[in-house]
């Protein structure tokens, strides 16, 4: 993962629009390798589960982010993306550690996803906010599909918090 420095100008709105879509496209090309790895390192089956369902969604992103980026008239273009960079690498990194309670590594896979997922969520809605605004109807529309589809997989990161984390409780009560 080494992130190039944008050359993209940010004079006019569409600008800041095409820089936010190339974020998005970057970040989501890289996730998919990611989210492998994090899903291998989830001792839940139910979590595991949700994150390679998720890992299908995001290819679909991937596929929206490119009809976007024909509506807008240019191609993709690796992007410096220094937020959702070091969000990947959190995520890498809890999946890579040793000794770890499985029960407190799903915790914090969580913990990770969910703060990945929120910066995704901050993207696709500015996106879609600044395509609607720009008169790029189909891809305020692309981009609304898969905004809904990243606040889903958010809710239910937030739901599986509330079983899973009771179990990452129990070898810490073991231990008093
Ligand atoms: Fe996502």
């Amino acid at each position: 993962m080494s992130p190039v420095a944008t050359t993209t100008s940010m004079r006019s709105l569409k600008d800041l629009l095409i820089e936010q879509v190339n974020e998005l496209h970057t970040a989501e090309t890289q996730s998919e390798t990611v989210l492998n790895k994090v899903a291998s390192a989830a001792s839940s089956p139910k979590l595991a589960e949700a994150i390679r369902a998720h890992i299908e969604e995001t290819k679909h992103h991937m596929e929206r982010l490119d009809r976007v980026l024909g509506e807008l008239g240019i191609k993709p273009k690796r992007a410096e993306m220094h937020g959702s960079k070091g969000l990947l690498e959190d995520c890498l990194a809890i999946a890579g550690r040793s000794k770890v309670d499985p029960h407190v590594r799903d915790a914090a896979i969580i913990a990770a996803m969910q703060r990945l997922e929120h910066d995704e969520i901050a993207g696709y809605g500015c996106a879609r906010t600044w395509a609607s605004l720009l008169g790029f109807q189909a891809s305020a529309s692309e981009l609304l599909k898969s905004l809904t589809e990243e606040r889903r997989f958010d809710e239910s990161l937030s739901r599986m918090a509330e079983t899973l984390n009771k179990s990452a409780l129990e070898p810490m009560a073991a231990a008093r």
